[in-house]
């Protein structure tokens, strides 16, 4: 919506056709952001899309594979030519599996890698000339549990979530002089997802809150410049929490 607090930026969210990335492209158009909308599933992330303009917000969907570097630097030379630059990028999309160390293939790795670390890499490389002329931009990379402790049988996915964080731990430094934050999020309470369909158990599954709940704090994020929150492993529920106790949100 027009005078929202995004509103005059250019947000761009991978894997936001589902759950997380679905929930935090909402937010951001809600709150006034013009947001691109990436994932590879072309019909799915082409719905989310429509069924926001429809409701008078700024989203557009792009079909793009983590897996390909032609494709992201495609993809982010066309939005950085018909905007005038993106703002925000948040590397949400992300895979997992649980195998046995010994029972992981190398196409099983790398394509976990290529997607979770990989790909985040090179978006955050196609917005780097542009923030940094700029002075501005904020980077969002999707953390989890498993970027900070470890988990049975996430070999992959832990390697890839710790990769994200100690990414992020550089790219905060280098990105400081030029005002841009970078921070890693952790949705900090258990969302129903696709992805948490196949990996909560019982515990999770009596508590698990729609994504949306946790959207604000990536809304807040997305806010920050290098002098804010910056350089944070941050838990999205908890700093929702922070904010409705403030009175920041309803
Ligand atoms: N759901 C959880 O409980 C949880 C917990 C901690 C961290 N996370 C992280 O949150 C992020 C989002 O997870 P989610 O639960 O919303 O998952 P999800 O499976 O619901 O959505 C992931 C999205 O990523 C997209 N994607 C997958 N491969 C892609 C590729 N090659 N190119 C482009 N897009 C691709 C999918 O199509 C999907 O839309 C992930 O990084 C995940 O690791 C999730």
């Amino acid at each position: 919506m027009s005078g929202g607090r995004l509103s005059g930026r250019v947000a761009v969210v991978t894997g936001a056709a589902r759950g997380i990335g679905r929930a935090v492209t909402t937010a951001f158009a809600e709150d006034g952001a013009r947001v691109f909308a990436l994932d590879v599933l072309a019909d799915e992330v082409g719905a989310v899309a429509a069924a926001l303009r429809a409701k008078g917000l700024d989203v557009t969907a792009r079909t793009m594979d983590l897996r390909d570097p032609d494709d992201i630097a495609r993809t982010f030379a066309a939005i950085e030519a018909e905007t005038p630059g993106i703002d925000v990028l948040v590397n949400n999309a992300g895979v997992i599996f649980f195998r046995p160390v010994e029972a992981v293939t190398v196409e099983e790795w790398d394509r976990l890698l290529d997607i979770n670390l990989r790909g985040p890499f090179l978006c955050i490389r196609a917005v780097a000339p542009g923030m940094k002329a700029r002075r501005r931009g904020a980077i969002l990379n999707v953390s989890s549990n498993a970027g900070v402790k470890g988990g049975n049988d996430e070999s992959a996915y832990c390697a890839s979530k710790f990769g994200i964080e100690g990414l992020s731990r550089a790219l905060a430094i280098e990105f400081a002089p030029y005002n841009v934050s970078v921070n890693t999020v952790t949705p900090g309470h258990p969302v129903h997802t696709a992805m948490s369909e196949t990996t909560y158990g019982p515990e999770n599954r009596a508590i698990w809150k729609d994504p949306i709940e946790i959207a604000p704090a990536f809304v807040h994020l997305a806010l920050q410049d290098a002098s804010g929150i910056n350089d944070r492993y941050v838990r999205a529920w908890d700093l929702v929490q922070e904010l409705r106790a403030k009175g920041d949100i309803a």
